[in-house]
């Protein structure tokens, strides 16, 4: 059973003042940690003073880049160390956006995948639509090139603590509405992908997320797919109530039946 992860990506956006706002204002109401887990990739200066704000609320506090190297002469980098001594459980790595426009390759992404993993650090690996179609012995498999580049020298055993976030170029920032049907095929194709070229056992595990115009309206629909384990969530993700609307999709749905149900029965 593989637990649902719904991750907002604040992007360059909130103070300090306004992120430890935020995670207080969500604290109580966020769903049961057991059932669903909930995380904020937040600017870096504010990890620190929203983890000492989480209390017993199970939030997770995540850092939306990191570099390879544990320290050193790398000015303006974010250390794994840091960020693993902060209590930071996670780390979203390769965004579209850092790809794009702060020019990250995949060589560059897999080194910082495998110095998470090595230090105890969930990594996040974003991944696009890349996809290309191989034909083994007669049958046709889809490969997820970026994919599998940054997970090269990634062991069987390392692989089982990675989620992968499937996040289209044409959803992301655009506000353009998220296909749900294309966005459960690019997860499907993803765990096919991940059951290739390593077992099918830890592609029925590992937990693959979608990112890209998720909002309160879509959720519902996206998380009903049998391959999306959770939401990348950036725009909609901003606003508390939104926020939390998201979070607790599972919650207003059996609300919403709870309120249809007296009227059924009539
Ligand atoms: P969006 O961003 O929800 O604003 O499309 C998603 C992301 O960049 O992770």
């Amino acid at each position: 059973m593989r637990k649902p992860f719904i991750v907002a990506n604040w992007k360059m956006h909130k103070t300090v003042d306004e992120s430890v706002k935020f995670v207080k204002a969500i604290r109580d109401q966020l769903p049961d940690p057991e059932e669903v887990e909930v995380g904020i990739a937040a600017q870096a200066f504010s990890l620190y003073p929203m983890a000492a704000a989480v209390g017993k609320s199970g939030l997770q506090i995540i850092a939306q880049n990191a570099a390879a190297e544990y320290s050193g002469p790398y000015t303006g980098e974010i250390s794994l160390r840091g960020l693993h001594d902060l209590g930071s459980r996670y780390a979203m790595l390769g965004h579209i956006e850092r790809r794009r426009l702060f020019g990250e390759n995949n060589a560059a992404v897999s080194q910082k995948v495998k110095a998470a993993l090595q230090i105890g650090v969930t990594p996040i690996i974003c991944t696009d639509e890349t996809m290309v179609q191989k034909e083994v012995n007669g049958e046709i498999h889809y490969v997820f090139q970026q994919l599998m580049s940054v997970l090269h020298g990634v062991s069987l055993d390392q692989i089982r603590r990675v989620v992968i976030s499937y996040e289209p170029s044409w959803a992301v920032g655009v506000g353009q509405h998220a296909n749900a049907t294309l966005a459960e095929e690019g997860c499907r194709m993803i765990r096919r992908t991940i059951a290739d070229n390593y077992t099918y056992e830890i592609a029925d595990k590992i937990r693959i997320l979608y990112g890209g115009s998720v909002n309160p309206d879509n959720i519902k629909e996206i998380m009903a797919k049998p391959d999306i384990d959770g939401a990348l969530i950036g725009r909609a993700s901003l606003d508390v109530d939104n926020f939390l609307k998201m979070v607790n999709y599972a919650k207003n749905e059996e609300a919403q039946l709870a309120k249809q149900a007296p009227s059924k029965k009539k």
